[in-house]
């Protein structure tokens, strides 16, 4: 795992687009992760960091950060389909929690669909927990859970 810079932007958009894939047609409205780009991620990296997870000069794994009030905002969290279940999104995940710890600010936070329990049940186990659930713009009901994981 290594930091993420810049020119990583189109191997991150790639990524993304493979690994939220099976969501297309499912999840209402699309995730944006489908529609993110090399330029956008590139600027995205440098108004805030991320990390990637690389196996044999492939990129397998993303995570983006920036801040966002008293702490970090956590998103484009993604493993490529054939390297999933082998603890690769947790050490992501532990990459933004070090690097919130090192600036010394309060807390992460995210964003989670709640048509994905499983990713919810995966950052409950990160120490996360659900402290709203809010609906995207057009959407009349609720669509995600805001959810924080305290570094006090
Ligand atoms: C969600 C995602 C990032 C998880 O990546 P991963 O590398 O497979 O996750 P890890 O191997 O680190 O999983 C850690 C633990 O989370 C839980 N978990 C992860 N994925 C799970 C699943 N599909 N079903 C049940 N539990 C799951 C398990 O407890 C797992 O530990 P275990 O394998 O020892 O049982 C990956 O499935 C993905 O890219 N999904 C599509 C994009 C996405 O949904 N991103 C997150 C948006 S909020």
């Amino acid at each position: 795992m290594r930091a993420a810079v810049p020119a990583d932007g189109d191997a991150i958009a790639a990524l993304l687009h493979e690994a939220f894939a099976s969501y297309d047609g499912k999840l209402q409205p699309r995730p944006g992760a489908l529609s993110e780009t090399g330029p956008g991620i590139a600027a995205a990296l440098v108004k805030g960091a991320g990390s990637v997870a690389e196996a044999g000069g492939l990129l397998v794994g993303s995570v983006l950060w920036h801040p966002e009030g008293e702490g970090f905002y956590l998103g484009r969290l993604a493993v490529r389909p054939g390297w999933r279940r082998r603890g690769i999104a947790r050490a992501l995940v532990g990459s933004v929690i070090a690097a919130a710890q090192g600036a010394r600010v309060r807390q992460v936070t995210l964003n989670v669909r709640i048509l994905l329990p499983d990713n919810i049940a995966f950052f409950e186990s990160m120490g996360f927990a659900p402290i709203a659930a809010r609906a995207h713009p057009g959407m009349d009901h609720p669509t995600y859970y805001v959810m924080i994981r305290s570094l006090d």
